[in-house]
């Protein structure tokens, strides 16, 4: 193992999904982006991105429709990359290959995933020096989501989602999560959530009963307090939503609940070995593309691996 200061030529980064264990939404501001008040928990399906030094910046993908995502200055890992080389100044480039497991507009954040796994991979890559702190503040520039992947755990979020203070969470939860490849559009499901609330209520806010429930570690009173205010505007874009609640409201499952824009749905096991049997009840049913068990909450963006030049 070495200890010098040789340059890294390889950093291997992890960053979670998430499920929106409570999401509120308000009246849209004057950007268009909506005020929300939100309980996010990152869960055990992740996005890997390796790291390598380029001439330049470029971004490959594989993994879960892999096909779906452009590979082009668009892509939000890539400007990421961009964002943080103009903040820190280098002019070194990089080469991120992406692994997808997160669904492709699936409402669980797998780009912001993506972008925060990035940022941490090239500041590490670059050694550019910068505080954590000061990758959350481009992380929030990228995206509503991307500052959470980057903290990950259990956060509650309010402005545009962006705003985060950690949440005292007891507990391990098991998920079922029914994955359509018919993904959605985060901004026409909120301009369906316009249609549907054309008299918008006011700022939204987290009941005390969501926060105590978090305490409490106990799956069964947060079965009681999950809820999804984009749910009706996601399950009217997309028929699988429906299909895919009527097979797990006759499972064991506690709750089910619409992953943030959906079109996932997760449902909540009272433990792991049912949650086994709730995926093969969800499997038979032939509802989903995919179903994956998944458990929450975990780290944000993490280094896996780095490999330094004189080690490689
Ligand atoms: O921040 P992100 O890029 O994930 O948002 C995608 C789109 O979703 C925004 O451009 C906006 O149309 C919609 N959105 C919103 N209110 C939010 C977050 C996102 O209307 N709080």
């Amino acid at each position: 193992m070495s200890t010098g200061s040789a340059a890294q030529v390889a950093v291997h980064v992890r960053a979670p999904g998430k499920l929106n264990l409570v999401l509120r939404v308000g009246p849209a501001g004057q950007d268009g982006d909506h005020q929300l008040a939100t309980v996010f928990q990152a869960v055990s399906l992740h996005e890997d991105v390796l790291a390598t030094p380029a001439e330049e910046i470029s971004v490959s993908t594989v993994g879960r429709c892999a096909h779906l995502v452009a590979d082009d200055e668009s892509n939000l890992a890539h400007r990421a990359a961009m964002l943080l080389a103009e903040a820190s100044g280098t002019r070194a480039g990089v080469h991120l290959q992406i692994t997808k497991r997160v669904p492709v507009d699936g409402g669980m954040a797998g780009g912001s995933a993506d972008a925060a796994a990035a940022l941490l991979a090239c500041d590490l890559l670059w050694q550019t020096g910068l505080a954590r702190e000061e990758l959350g503040h481009l992380a929030a520039e990228l995206g509503a989501d991307v500052p959470f992947a980057l903290t990950g755990g259990t956060a509650v979020g309010l402005g545009r989602g962006d705003v985060l203070t950690p949440a005292l969470a007891r507990g391990s939860y098991h998920w079922v999560l029914g994955i359509s490849d018919q993904g959605l559009s985060t901004p026409e499901v909120f301009a369906e959530w316009d249609r549907l609330n054309p008299d918008p209520p006011g700022a939204p806010h987290i009941d005390d009963a969501v926060m105590a429930a978090l305490i409490s570690g106990d799956p069964h009173r947060l079965a009681e307090v999950l809820g999804n205010d984009l749910a009706a505007a996601a399950g009217n874009l997309a028929p699988p939503v429906e299909q895919m609640e009527q097979v797990l409201a006759d499972s064991p499952a506690l709750a089910t609940l619409v992953a943030g824009s959906g079109p996932t749905v997760a449902a909540l096991a009272p433990d792991h070995p049912t949650a086994v049997e709730i995926a093969e009840t969800l499997r038979a049913a032939d509802v989903a593309d995919e179903v994956e068990v998944v458990a929450g909450p975990i780290p944000g963006a993490r280094l896996l691996e780095s490999v330094r030049e004189d080690e490689a």
